[in-house]
């Protein structure tokens, strides 16, 4: 019998990737390749790479540097670089970061039994193309790095919004869509086997569309289609562009109670000269009246958002503006940024990254001393109300207490009665901090 091999994966980036590197896994196994969680017993080390801002890449450069001592010592290791900052500097890596044997983008993953036999032989190997089709849908990711409770599901791949500052329509490629069927087939087996949340994935969810047969299925009505498995599994979606949410959406959202009741719309800024700059294609207005439906539509959701300060010619009134409307959407959760130019990107093309880096801390600062306050006050609101929580894990801080979510996907701490992952619970909040709710189990 063929003994496995042992692979290591370390990943970096934004839950796609994460998902990614399940179908990686899968694919290895295939090819009789067993994961380890060691990185020192290690045939095969393979980084998932992010491109997103500069200190993303950054941490990956640091990584192969302290993966050199390791190859000293084990010469036959083969080290492969993956994802976005494979597809974004090609070749470039290898001549730059010599430990690096192997690189593949986003779209070439099935190729990496054969990218490793050409190893072997003694080259490096290259795979960067990207697909238009390309969906993975046939490969059943494998679940190396799970609670058992919380999936991923990618729906869908690439993106072609073009936000001016964003490398991820050149890192992924074009938008295109995964059958639907292979999408609802994956979330029955994960409930089957005892998963109870699943997160819908996309860099735009909600431009979702496929075709099978006459009927066309839209983002709706896939949500729609997993939401309908079993009341017990719970359904979120990331990320949705604020340039179309329809209402057709929040109203199944509002329908089905396992569709959990977050929203994250990213808006980047709150000012018409900053979002028109980064091609964002709405304005403050636009997205205000959004969050003004989904509060209607479904009182109890939760909204969060991604915040980019000191974007290209950003004024103190445009990062004022920021402000104001984050004080007006009451964000329960936002996560922030310095904008950090991606080269070939439009941005870096056309507009100049003019705001000195200070600034931009400054007002990161301020964005994240205003949001603290935010989510205190959101949380603060949920003491006294009891919410239906799904157990994930023993909490980090107290073997005695639980840890899990609710609909709003807020993290709640609760005693260990006679609960554990998997499992369902009424919580009544007593008590909270920024980021975290507290409470007691009752019936
Ligand atoms: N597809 C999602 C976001 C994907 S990237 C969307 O459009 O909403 C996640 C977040 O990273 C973005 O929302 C943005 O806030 C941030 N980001 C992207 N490019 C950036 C850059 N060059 N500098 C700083 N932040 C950036
Ligand atoms: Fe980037 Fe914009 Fe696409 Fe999001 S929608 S991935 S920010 S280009
Ligand atoms: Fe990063 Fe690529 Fe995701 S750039 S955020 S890993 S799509």
């Amino acid at each position: 019998m063929n003994i496995p091999k042992k692979l290591y994966i370390e990943t970096y980036g934004c839950q796609m990737n994460f998902s990614d590197s399940e179908i990686v896994g899968a694919i290895m196994k295939e090819n009789n390749f067993d994961i380890t969680f060691d990185k020192k017993e290690a045939d095969v080390i393979f980084i998932n790479t992010c491109s997103i801002r500069d200190n993303a890449e950054q941490r990956v450069r640091k990584r192969l540097l302290e993966l050199r001592s390791l190859k000293k010592t084990k010469k036959d290791l083969i080290i492969g670089v993956l994802g976005c900052m494979a597809e974004r500097l090609k070749e470039q890596l290898i001549e730059e970061e010599k430990i690096v044997d192997i690189i593949a983008g986003p779209d070439a993953y099935r190729n990496l039994p054969q990218l490793l036999s050409s190893v072997k032989s003694g080259n490096k190997a290259i795979n960067v193309l990207l697909s238009v089709e390309e969906t993975y849908a046939d490969i059943s990711p494998v679940k190396y790095d799970s609670n058992g409770v919380n999936a991923f599901i990618s729906i869908m791949r690439g993106c072609e919004n073009f936000c001016s500052y964003c490398v991820v329509p050149y890192t992924r490629g074009k938008e295109r869509s995964r059958n639907a069927e292979t999408i609802i087939n994956e979330a029955k087996e994960l409930f089957e086997k005892g998963f109870r949340e699943i997160t819908l994935l996309g860099q735009n969810v909600n431009s979702y569309i496929w075709k099978s047969g006459e009927e066309l299925v839209n983002f709706t009505n896939l949500i729609e289609k997993v939401a309908l498995i079993d009341p017990l599994l719970r359904v979120r979606f990331a990320t949705s562009h604020p340039k179309d949410i329809p209402d057709e959406l929040l109203f199944t959202i509002a329908k089905y109670d396992n569709i959990c009741k977050a929203i994250h719309l990213p808006v980047q800024s709150g000012s018409n000269h900053i979002l028109e700059l980064m091609n964002r294609k709405y304005t403050r207005e636009y997205y205000m009246s959004r969050i003004e439906a989904i509060k209607k539509i479904i009182p109890d959701c939760a909204i969060s958002t991604d915040l980019i300060a000191g974007f290209c010619s950003e004024s103190e009134e445009n990062h004022i503006d920021t402000l104001s409307l984050m004080e007006w959407a009451k964000f329960d959760f936002v996560f922030m940024f310095n904008y950090s130019e991606r080269p070939n990107t439009a941005a870096a093309k056309k507009l100049k990254d003019d705001v000195p880096e200070e600034i931009k801390l400054k007002r990161l600062q301020q964005i994240i001393v205003l949001q603290q306050k935010l989510s205190k006050e959101s949380n603060n609101s949920d003491i006294g109300k009891t919410f239906k929580v799904l157990v994930e894990s023993i909490s980090k801080k107290s073997t005695e207490h639980m840890s899990g979510r609710n609909s709003q996907n807020k993290m709640v701490i609760f005693p260990k009665i006679n609960n554990k992952p998997g499992d369902y619970v009424n919580v009544r909040i007593t008590k909270c901090t920024a980021a975290t709710l507290i409470g007691e189990i009752v019936e």
